[in-house]
């Protein structure tokens, strides 16, 4: 049986996402800063968050806010300088807060002077760098995929009278790992950032970086006439290969963690992945996030989904853990809507559902990693129109809809639902204006509910969705079988409650959460002899659970 004393130190923590441009303003300009996130170092730290992740703060024309890095070695000028990010980094370290940085290594931005040399000739010598194809004989693109931010995945350079494939937007040129020349410069640039004290990485799309073999047209998807890039692309045999090189060239010797997003790698795939064998610590797997979503992530494709697709998913990915590697748990990221909305098909308090979803995401096994404002408690926002959105995939779901013959309500419904602007909203900090964010007008705008949802209200509450999380974070702290302990699921055929056991070395827990908005009721013999730890709506009955309630009980 695992102890704890025998853990990593990430695998102890709580992790916590900081999608920076959001977090918080120290500028007065509308977006956030890296001092604004060495600011708010002891909020962090009072909440038992031991490491964060960070998205791109790198130098960048920000066309995917950051995801399209022009210089990994710079910080973009908006959200300050090195000097700031040296201070957060060593503030952090010595806070017990250890900073993550994101690689974004399966693409760069089309500025980046790897990209601009290039394009500019077959023969330079960053020629090979990216993924160049010849036109077909009728000058059309090479391949019929469709990039994952919509329209062709090729786009046509007319210095080289050649196609360059983005598996994203036009300006985020796929790179070409084949070539060790990219691969050793991508190497140096995390070994730079670990040498500068960084805790560990969040490895950005890492599943596209290997292309198959030969390139050849995919059966065509959707109205568009094109075919989803990643059927093509992602997880391709020999990625691995890389990945190992990856890790020996980088984590190895480390006492960091490197966790890779990696759409398009199931939970039974996860042994390859991760642990002693594999190439990452954790593995970012989108199972879950697709049983609301539909694997193909089209927002104006309605999924049908109950609760039990969504414990059969959590529990592959927990049996797939239990004896090699470890499970990064979310719930949330800012690529994902707002967890109070996505995971719940009933009405209810928003907060009681960030309360009992949030019981699943600190007790689960793994490492929970937290999205900014979800301890709050946060809907998504509504959106009026469109023009409201910034998201560049909002604006491409939203054409593609429209292209499957959606109405423009219908269309502007499925981006209020899933876009990825409602996870990017500004952090709420107090009640005055722009919920304390910034001093000037933000860069989106603020949730309506920030009056009631925000940092200072919900400490002074002690029913409040952070007092849920604070109160849980110390649990967490305290029982070591939170941590430590095996997983064994309880109720699996259950449509209202996700129970499961949490058995350690001294002692057991058990959870219980009512995902429902009905009343629903278990088997009081399973917290026999145990006492109630934590509950969200305070006292409970064994045996049955108000809705929404979540409850966790120790021997
Ligand atoms: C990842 C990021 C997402 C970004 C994309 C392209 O999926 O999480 O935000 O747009 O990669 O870099």
């Amino acid at each position: 049986m695992t102890k704890k004393q025998d853990l990593a130190w990430w695998q102890k923590t709580i992790a916590y996402e900081i999608y920076p441009k959001s977090f918080y303003d120290t500028a007065a300009q509308g977006t956030g800063t890296i001092a604004g996130i060495t600011a708010k170092l002891d909020y962090l730290a009072s909440l038992g968050v031991g490491a964060i992740w960070i998205t791109p703060c790198y130098k960048s024309p920000m066309v995917d806010n950051g995801y399209d890095v022009e210089d990994y070695r710079q910080i973009d000028p908006s959200f300050g300088t090195m000097a700031d990010m040296d201070e957060l980094i060593a503030k952090g370290n010595e806070k017990g807060v250890r900073v993550v940085m994101d690689l974004v290594f399966n693409h760069t931005s089309e500025m980046c002077p790897w990209f601009v040399e290039s394009r500019s000739s077959r023969d330079n010598a960053y020629a090979d760098w990216y993924i160049w194809r010849d036109a077909r004989p009728d000058g059309s693109a090479p391949t019929n995929w469709r990039s994952i931010f919509g329209g062709s995945a090729w786009e046509w350079c007319e210095e080289r009278h050649q196609y360059y494939l983005h598996t994203f937007a036009p300006q985020q040129p796929d790179l070409n790992w084949e070539c060790p020349e990219v691969r050793k410069a991508l190497f140096d640039i995390a070994n730079y950032w670990a040498d500068k004290g960084a805790g560990g990485f969040r490895i950005d799309a890492i599943t596209y970086i290997k292309k198959p073999a030969v390139f050849e047209d995919g059966p065509v998807d959707g109205e568009d006439g094109l075919s989803a890039v990643h059927a093509a692309t992602a997880n391709t045999p020999g990625i691995l290969d890389f990945l190992h090189e990856f890790k020996a060239a980088v984590r190895d010797g480390r006492d960091i963690f490197m966790v890779g997003e990696a759409n398009g790698v199931g939970p039974d795939e996860l042994g390859e992945w991760v642990g002693e064998h594999g190439v990452f610590d954790m593995l970012f797997e989108f199972s879950h996030s697709h049983v609301p979503m539909g694997e193909a992530e089209l927002w104006c494709r309605p999924i049908e989904w109950k609760l039990t697709d969504l414990k059969r998913v959590l529990a592959e990915s927990q049996a797939n853990t239990a004896d090699n590697g470890w499970y990064p748990v979310f719930f949330e990221n800012h690529d994902q809507p707002r967890s109070t909305v996505n995971f719940f098909r009933c009405e209810g308090s928003i907060s009681d559902k960030a309360k009992a979803l949030g019981t699943v995401l600190l007790t689960l096994r793994g490492t929970p990693f937290v999205m900014q404002g979800e301890e709050l408690g946060y809907a998504n926002r509504v959106w009026k129109s469109l023009d409201e959105f910034d998201d560049l995939q909002t604006r491409s779901q939203y054409e593609f809809a429209l292209s499957e013959g959606r109405t423009e309500a219908e269309a502007l419904a499925g981006c209020n639902r899933f876009s990825r602007d409602n996870a990017r909203t500004p952090m709420q900090w107090d009640a005055s204006a722009n919920a304390g964010f910034s001093a000037a007008t933000p860069w989106l705008p603020v949730h309506d509910d920030y009056t009631q949802v925000n940092v200072e209200a919900e400490s002074a509450d002690p029913d409040s969705t952070l007092s849920w999380y604070r109160k849980l974070a110390a649990l967490r702290a305290e029982r070591d079988e939170l941590v430590a302990g095996s997983f064994e699921e309880l109720m699996a055929d259950d449509e209202q409650v996700y129970a499961y056991r949490r058995q350690g070395e001294a002692g057991a827990a058990v959870v219980l959460a009512n995902l429902s908005g009905e009343e629903a009721s278990y088997d009081a013999a399973l917290v026999a002899d145990m006492k109630l730890l934590a509950g969200t709506h305070g006292s409970t009955e064994p045996g049955t659970l108000r809705p929404l309630e979540a409850v966790v009980f120790g021997d």
